[in-house]
């Protein structure tokens, strides 16, 4: 059954520990991620974007999303991400959705309050939890791309949660969205999430454009005719420690492409003759589901949390 992340996220705060939250957009990614948690007794959060939506259409995404939840017996968050106005966030609360992220992060900071509310008051009318954004992170969500990083500014935080009620909020503290995050050497303002965390006891932060770029996956792409070069992601320790403090939902896409895209070049090269979407595919959702136990097991902590 699809529920909210409500009681996800306070378990999570209080187990030192964040639930996954994965990029979907097709069954082969949403059964990898549901095999996986299933087998850890983990909760997590499938979402999906905007241009997620467009691709797989609204209600095919709830009913699939519904269906596999129960068939694998894992219940799941289904939330949208990156909502761009409030229209969308409406549009997909009405179809089914759980959970929402408003997403006015490049609006001025008055607007952003003024539609991250307007979508909590229509959201928690339907016991639909909602996530927005301060700060800007430096990389392209969706269609908006952005090339400086703006931290998130702690007093401002305090202000945007206690004015617009929101359930969670999404700051920016060095990490960035795709597979190119650092040029040089990784780096996380954890003193920023401390002072949050301080001003902010108990409340659920998130973190975006955490995937770890892992390069294995890369090198097989490249092995296999891919050409991806220069790909760098966040490194798992400070994931792992970001977990421990206020952040309770980590969102990961890259990680969950790169793996799907490795195995399925791996997959053409070495069986030229096969054509079964099944046998690709399946190779496809094999590898996401051996990423997502991975970051339950070292980035996450978030075993037996179902
Ligand atoms: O933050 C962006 C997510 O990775 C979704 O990307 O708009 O290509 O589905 P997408
Ligand atoms: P990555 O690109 O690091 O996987 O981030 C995904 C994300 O933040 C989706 O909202
Ligand atoms: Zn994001
Ligand atoms: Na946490």
């Amino acid at each position: 059954a699809l529920i909210n992340t409500k009681e996800m996220f306070r378990k999570a705060y209080e187990g030192g520990y964040s639930i996954g939250a994965f990029n979907i957009s097709n069954l082969e990614q949403l059964q990898g991620v549901l095999e996986a948690c299933k087998e850890r007794n983990s909760a997590v959060i499938i979402q999906a974007s905007k241009s997620a939506i467009n691709y797989a259409g609204v209600d095919t995404l709830v009913s699939m999303v519904k269906a596999a939840s129960d068939e694998i017996g894992v219940d799941c968050a289904l939330h949208l991400d990156h909502g761009p106005d409030f229209e969308m966030a409406k549009r997909v609360i009405d179809a089914g959705f759980s959970s929402v992220m408003i997403d006015g992060s490049h609006f001025d900071y008055e607007e952003n309050v003024a539609i991250t509310k307007k979508v909590v008051e229509y959201a928690h009318k339907f016991d639909v939890t909602v996530e927005a954004e301060l700060g800007v992170l430096a990389g392209t969500e969706d269609d908006v791309t952005s090339d400086v990083h703006q931290y998130t500014d702690p007093d401002q935080a305090v202000d945007f949660v206690n004015r617009t009620g929101v359930d969670s909020l999404a700051i920016a503290i060095g990490t960035s969205h795709g597979a190119f995050k650092f040029k040089g050497e990784a780096k996380l303002r954890f003193d920023i999430l401390e002072d949050i965390q301080s001003k902010l006891p108990n409340f659920p932060i998130v973190l975006h454009g955490a995937s770890a770029v892992d390069q294995e996956a890369v090198a097989t792409c490249n092995q296999f005719g891919g050409d991806i070069a220069g790909a760098k992601g966040i490194p798992v320790e400070m994931l792992r420690k970001a977990s421990s403090m206020a952040v309770c939902k980590i969102n990961m896409d890259t990680d969950l492409r790169l793996a799907m895209t490795a195995a399925l070049r791996k997959f053409f090269a070495e069986n030229p003759k096969e054509f079964d979407p099944r046998k690709y595919l399946g190779a496809g959702r094999a590898a996401i589901k051996n990423v997502v136990l991975g970051k339950i097991d070292n980035v996450l902590g978030s075993k037996d949390s179902l």
